[in-house]
């Protein structure tokens, strides 16, 4: 990150001291010179705490015309201080590594450029946003090195923690590996008592693990193996070994596994209670108690903890059996101040969205995973239309799984989980969601509700996100008609019109 970059991230909500130190972080090589004691090598599992959490700045956007809202997001690559005492390589948006926060209000009209300054092609979605398929980012949507591309669409969400990362066919793994991903916080006007100040009261939290070498540089092949990577190492926001200050009574955390392949099962030291608040593609309707949660990649959680003056704690992974989630992890410790400022109550009422009703005759459609390459015995081909969905329906999807731990997303939509091998989900997973977890030889149900943007030739996507296997071919594409045209809809994309 060049300095004269920073004039285009806002410091709302951060001290001055604090956005200077995340600067610094963002955009130099290790600052923090050699240390005998804290090497590359010391294992993950031992963490010292060392490094305040870097809070990726927000995006300020730049007003355009009839009040479009414009945000420029640039495609580098760069070398960032991760390690203490090593540099890496690594690619990331308007900086060296990850992205900033993209904040938007439904209502607002979104105009985006992306610029790719990165040796090679790739693409930028909006994973969580429901928007038109044009504008959705996928492997249909390529950016050529020194492109930009200008996707624009209006904001028609709850409020909900969604993502962007890159999604080029086959490329996915490694370019979301080497840095590629930020948070979209998306507002709406609904009133909630939650803590809202950035990076103070509302700390968004990327866990990723990666693998290094000894020299620092990013380690692992993201295509290997059965599931790519499950590196050693966990960051949060791109932060080894980190620690974050809370100054409130209460807190919330938007946390987003940004992982290839890992799977979190999270849990604090002292197996506190904590209160779930949100789920992938909006607020629950109410707050949810628990202790521990699980998030597989690409799902996000809205979290709110109680702290006492003084305390300290840290959040965990605690290891499963599902292979990619594996070992007990620390991932952050949390330090409150001896004294802690007022929060508000934790409010009764969250989301006004009902849950997503399952219409009597509701179309039901079957998935298979098999192996970790194929859906319903097919690869992913790029020039074929897997389903054609009428707009605005409410349909069953039901996703087998065989062998394997796998997830299942779908672009463009919310989904409520009906049940999991017959039984119902955990409370924390009962609100919207666009992201799930399947679990090895059992089916879960979900009642999707598709949008209304129709585009009968370009298709979105739905596919495993652990990113191995969407890379090797365990994805398909659908695409959104107008009610009654289903049949007149051609099942191919002639060549020209991919890019792949
Ligand atoms: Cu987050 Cu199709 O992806
Ligand atoms: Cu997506
Ligand atoms: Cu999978």
């Amino acid at each position: 990150m060049k300095i004269d970059r920073i004039g285009l991230i806002t410091m709302h909500g951060m001290s001055r001291r604090r956005f200077l130190t995340t600067a610094a972080l963002a955009g130099l090589t290790a600052a923090c010179g050699s240390s005998s004691e804290a090497g590359a090598s010391r294992p993950a599992g031992k963490p010292g705490f060392r490094t305040e959490l870097r809070i990726p700045p927000l995006l300020r956007p730049e007003p355009g015309k009839g009040g479009v809202r414009r945000f420029q997001l640039t495609m580098q690559s760069g070398r960032v201080g991760i390690l203490p005492g090593t540099s890496t390589a690594t690619w990331g948006f308007n900086g060296s590594f990850l992205g900033p926060t993209i904040r938007a209000a439904r209502g607002d009209k979104i105009q985006m450029a992306v610029t790719n300054r990165l040796p090679e092609t790739s693409t930028v979605h909006w994973h969580g946003m429901r928007l038109p398929a044009k504008m959705d980012g996928g492997p249909h949507q390529p950016i050529e090195p020194g492109a930009t591309w200008r996707p624009h669409w209006t904001v028609d969400q709850p409020a909900a923690t969604s993502w962007y990362h890159p999604h080029p066919h086959g490329k996915t793994a490694m370019h979301v590996y080497r840095g590629l991903a930020g948070m979209f916080i998306v507002d709406d006007d609904v009133e909630v008592e939650l803590p809202d100040r950035y990076g103070v009261d509302d700390i968004p939290l990327i866990l990723q693990d990666k693998s290094f070498a000894a020299d620092g540089s990013l380690a692992g092949d993201p295509l290997k193996g059965t599931f790519g990577i499950l590196g050693d190492h966990i960051l949060v926001n791109g932060t080894y070994d980190p620690f974050v200050n809370v100054t409130t009574e209460r807190a919330r955390f938007r946390i987003l596994n940004g992982s290839n392949a890992r799977m979190y099962n999270l849990a604090f030291s002292d197996r506190r209670k904590f209160h779930v608040v949100g789920n992938d593609a909006g607020l629950l309707p109410a707050p949810v108690t628990a202790d521990r949660v699980s998030l597989t990649p690409g799902e996000r959680m809205e979290i709110v903890v109680d702290f006492a003056p003084g305390e300290q704690v840290v959040l965990r992974s605690v290891g499963g059996s599902a292979d990619i989630d594996e070992g007990d992890l620390e991932l952050l410790k949390i330090v409150a101040a001896a004294r802690l400022a007022d929060s508000q109550p934790l409010p009764a009422r969250l989301a006004r969205t009902a849950p997503i009703a399952v219409p009597a005759g509701a179309r039901v459609r079957r998935f298979k995973l098999n192996g970790h390459d194929a859906i319903n015995g097919k690869e992913m081909d790029p020039t074929r239309i897997d389903e054609v969905v009428p707009a605005g329906a409410t349909e069953i999807w039901e996703i087998e799984n065989s062998v394997y731990a796998h997830n299942f997303h779908i672009h463009e939509v919310a989904f409520r989980i009906l049940d999991v091998g017959g039984s119902a989900p955990p409370g924390y997973a009962t609100g919207h969601k666009d992201t799930v977890y399947v679990p090895s030889k059992t089916t879960v149900r979900l009642a999707v509700e598709f949008g209304r943007h129709t585009d009968p030739r370009t298709p979105y996507m739905y596919h495993c996100h652990i990113l191995r296997h969407e890379d090797s071919g365990m994805m398909g594409q659908f695409v959104i008609v107008e009610p009654g045209t289903e049949n007149q809809i051609s099942r191919t994309i002639p060549a020209a019109h991919h890019h792949m």
